[in-house]
This record gives structure tokens, sequence and C-alpha cells, in this order.
């Protein structure tokens, strides 16, 4: 029943799509040619793209349960994720050489089969972008060699409830986008450089000044921050139908061990994302000292 349904509004929008993508190629040139023409659509409607996001996602979906509504809004948001915001080009559990895209069929690369994300690291998390240090300020200012914490995409897929990035509601996934503000609290801003142990900065992995350690770093919500909160339902709702992903092997960001950990139902939950109060998180000076070697 869904199924069919589907498969009618994929006719119905594809058709859509096909008749204003003939007209945008088809239309004949008017008046000088460097004018672009009023007739000429400027893009496709949402059922359009509803539709083309369910030719581009590329890992099958849960679409159990769903109704019409909610099957147009998931293919709208896999337009989102999948042809505007990359998401999994940065949230990917993948590493190099391939790192989103399945063995052999790298864009980037000499000779490849045709272009295939890799469906098995889909926005699993783990992608290190190393320490978030502002230009042109002396890393030594203040904080001596303290580097900070390495920025860690997180892990966007759904619980085993359907949860998008391991159990977020729509409200905090709005927040999210909207403020950047990041709820796990993973990389405060530093509020003393020799406030710890041995004269180590404070609290534990902390991010120096002058960056902001309650916002999420590396991740474009000053951008995301624009789109509509339709838009930002659409892509919470394709969030919550593609593969669930327990990340066991990614390195999860520092002081928050089992971050890219994810209850995909499958037998033993994963343990709790944190440590535990009194835990040690453990330094790491030889590699800090490395990383400010380049
Ligand atoms: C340029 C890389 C990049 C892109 C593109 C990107 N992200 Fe992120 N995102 C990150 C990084 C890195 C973090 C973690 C940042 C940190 O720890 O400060 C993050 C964090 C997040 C979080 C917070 C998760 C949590 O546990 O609180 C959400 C939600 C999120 N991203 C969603 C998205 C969505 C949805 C898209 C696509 C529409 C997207 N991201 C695209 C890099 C990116």
């Amino acid at each position: 029943m869904t199924q069919t349904l589907l498969r009618k509004t994929l006719a119905a929008t594809a058709t859509v799509a096909a008749v204003l993508l003939a007209a945008t190629v088809l239309a004949p040139p008017r008046g000088h040619a460097q004018t672009p023409s009023p007739t000429i659509p400027i893009g496709l409607d949402d059922a359009a793209r509803s539709a083309l996001g369910y030719v581009i996602a590329p890992v099958p979906l849960n679409l159990k349960g769903k109704n019409p509504s909610q099957l147009a809004q998931i293919g709208l948001g896999s337009y989102f994720v999948n042809a505007i915001g990359d998401c999994n080009g940065c949230h990917t559990s993948g590493g190099p050489p391939n790192f989103n895209y399945a063995a052999n069929h790298n864009p980037y690369f000499l000779s490849q089969l045709p272009t295939m994300v890799d469906p098995t690291t889909y926005l699993g998390g783990g992608a290190d972008f190393g320490p978030a240090l502002p230009f042109n300020v002396p890393p030594g200012t203040a904080y001596g060699s303290y580097v900070g914490p390495d920025m860690i995409a997180r892990n966007l897929t759904p619980n085993k409830n359907g949860l998008p990035e391991g159990g977020m509601s729509l409200a905090q996934f709005t927040q999210i986008l909207r403020t950047g503000i990041d709820m796990d609290h993973i990389h405060p801003t530093c509020t003393s450089p020799t406030g710890g142990p041995g004269g180590t900065p404070t609290p534990a992995n902390c991010i120096p000044p002058p960056v902001n350690g309650a916002v999420l770093q590396v991740m474009p919500w000053p951008v995301f921050h624009n789109l509509s909160d339709s838009d930002i339902a659409a892509i919470y709702q394709y969030l919550s139908v593609i593969p669930c992903i327990d990340n066991k092997t990614g390195t999860p960001p520092a002081g928050a061990p089992n971050e890219l950990r994810n209850d995909c139902g499958n037998g033993t939950p994963p343990p709790s994302k944190y440590l535990h109060g009194g835990d040690s998180v453990p330094q790491d000076p030889l590699s800090r000292q490395l990383r400010r070697a380049h």
C-alpha cells in the first residue's frame, strides 16, 4: 500500500520534474542571447526535488509506517542532505584514501567506476578536523603549547527508535542547526590556562579563547541557520530513516569515548556516551607537540 503510493508519488513528481527540465532545456532563447528569459524556471519545486531525493539517497530507507506527507518530507530531506548540504562529506566514518566513497568509485581518482557513496560509513561520524585554532593568534600567547582537542564530526544516524543522531528530538535538532549549540558540551571554552593538574588548562578538553567552545566548530551551522523550519524538519525526517550505524572504530572526541556509539537494537546496547565522574581524561603531550609542529 505504502509502496504503491510511493511509486505513484514518484511517478507523478518525476513527470513534473521532466516537464520542468524539458522547459529549461528546450525553451527557445528570447531577445539578446545574454539576457536570461523570465519564463525559464529557476528551479525544481519541492515535489520534484523530493522525488529526486529518493533517486539519489545512497542507502536503503526504512519507510515503514510513513504517511504521504512524511514520505514527501523524507525525499526533500534527502535532497538537502545528498545534493546540497554534503553532510556525509564531513560526517562519514570512512577514512583515507576514499573517505565517503566506495572503493574504486572515488570520483577524484583516475580510472574509477561511476561515483558511489560508501553506504557502510554513511553519516556514521568520526572524521577528524584537527584542533580549533584561530589564525593570527600565536598558540603560545596565554596557553603555552596547549592546542586543545580535535574537532570530530558526530554520528548522525538514528538509534533503534528512529531518532536521528542517536536519539535527538526535532526541537533539539532545529536548535542545533539554528544556533550551533553543542548540546554535548564536548569542548567548553577554557576558563584558565593553568588551573588544572600540573598547570594545565581547565576545564578538561577545553578550547582556548577567542574560540567559543559552546558552539560547534567546522560544522556549517552559520549557513544551515538560514534554512526554513520545514526544510530543517525534512532533513530531520530523512535522518530518521537511514540505517543505524554503531561506530566502534572511529576516533571519538576527547572526553566522550562513546560519542560515536549508537544503540541499533542488535544486542548489547553501547556503553554510556561519556566518561563517568572521576575518570581521568588521558593527556597526550607528544601528539600535541607533533600537531603544533605542523
Ligand atoms: C564541513 C563539514 C561539515 C558539514 C558539511 C556538515 N557537518 Fe555537521 N558537524 C561537523 C563537525 C566537525 C561537527 C562536530 C563539531 C564540534 O565538535 O565542534 C558537526 C556536528 C553536527 C551536529 C551536532 C551533533 C551533536 O551530537 O550534537 C549535527 C546535528 C550536525 N553536525 C548535522 C549536520 C547536517 C544535518 C549536515 C548537512 C545538512 C551537516 N552536519 C554538515 C561538520 C560538518
